[in-house]
């Protein structure tokens, strides 16, 4: 079966890398915004299988122009239209903390499910359930790690140390220490509003006069990163740079940020951006060529 990537306007740059790296054609997917808000979307017609790539970052908008491009690719001949969402929006919200909230998780886990064959995904933002099938039934929903590639970007030197801000980030830290042999530290952190968040390191000690690389899998107000680059700062850290897989703050988000004392911050390409300078490409093959999703 031949295969191609599909991929909207917001997302053309690490589309074309992928479809390079897979060897095979990337073909745009048009869109035109009526007066109305509503969207027009037009894929080109392919027979086989269609990765089509998007990134669901302000998912509510991407996401209705995302199910009417998996159903026009369907429609006119693909076999297979399997999702390639390097970030996966409302994964978070897997339990209703209160009555009468939605759960996201579950709904938009479901409605993906529906509409696509095969979906593949980099670190999730996951916390009470183990695996991306128990959110989408029925399809192959593949979720992959950014740390192999986090960790080339890690400070040289004996003396760096990595640190996570939270419970959370251990997995990627300790991931990225197996094969750098650098010294972790995790913070606790407890959240106490969208933006605002307490946190602190125990064994703050270590990081006195030693470049520390911070590592999470999101920013998102940027109020973890900036809570812990103080405490680091405070702690003595000779410098504090950050590692991310998914960036989604804002510019302003980003000043804070720089202000605390983080230089650099470097994210993958999951989501365009000044600190999107990390490509996924490579992995992305890597894992599509791996569940032979090309053949
Ligand atoms: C938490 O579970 C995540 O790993 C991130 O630490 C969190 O989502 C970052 O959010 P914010 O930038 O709003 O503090």
């Amino acid at each position: 079966m031949s295969a191609t990537v599909h991929a909207f306007p917001d997302s053309m740059g690490p589309a074309m890398e992928l479809a390079t790296r897979l060897g095979v054609e990337l073909c745009a997917v048009a869109r035109h915004l009526f007066p109305d808000g509503e969207s027009l979307v037009q894929v080109q017609p392919r027979l086989g299988t269609a990765l089509l790539f998007r990134s669901l970052d302000h998912p509510n908008e991407k996401l209705v122009e995302l199910l009417l491009a998996a159903s026009a690719l369907r429609d006119n001949g693909a076999e297979r239209v399997i999702l390639v969402a390097p970030y996966l929006a409302y994964m978070r919200q897997d339990i209703a903390f209160e009555p009468g909230q939605a759960v996201s998780q579950k709904v938009i886990g479901a409605l993906l499910a529906r509409h696509f064959d095969a979906l593949l995904t980099v670190d999730p933002h996951l916390h009470r359930i183990e695996s991306l099938a128990e959110v989408m039934p029925g399809i192959e929903a593949i979720s992959i790690s950014a740390a192999p590639v986090l960790g080339r970007f890690v400070a040289d030197g004996d003396e760096a140390v990595l640190a996570g801000p939270d419970a959370e980030s251990r997995q990627w830290v300790e991931a990225i220490a197996a094969t750098s042999g650098l010294d972790v530290i995790v913070g606790e952190k407890r959240r106490l509003g969208d933006r605002d968040v307490e946190l602190a390191f125990d064994d703050i000690d270590k990081v006195a006069e030693r470049s520390v690389t911070l590592v999470d899998d999101v920013i998102s107000s940027g109020r973890t990163l900036e809570v812990a680059a103080r405490c680091l700062m405070e702690g003595g850290a000779a410098s504090v740079q950050a590692l991310i897989t998914h960036c989604l703050a804002s510019q302003e988000d980003l000043d804070r940020l720089a202000a605390a004392g983080i230089s650099p911050i470097s994210s993958t390409d999951s989501i365009a951006g000044p600190t999107a300078t990390i490509p996924l490409a490579g992995l992305l093959a890597e894992a599509i060529a791996g569940q032979g999703w090309l053949s």
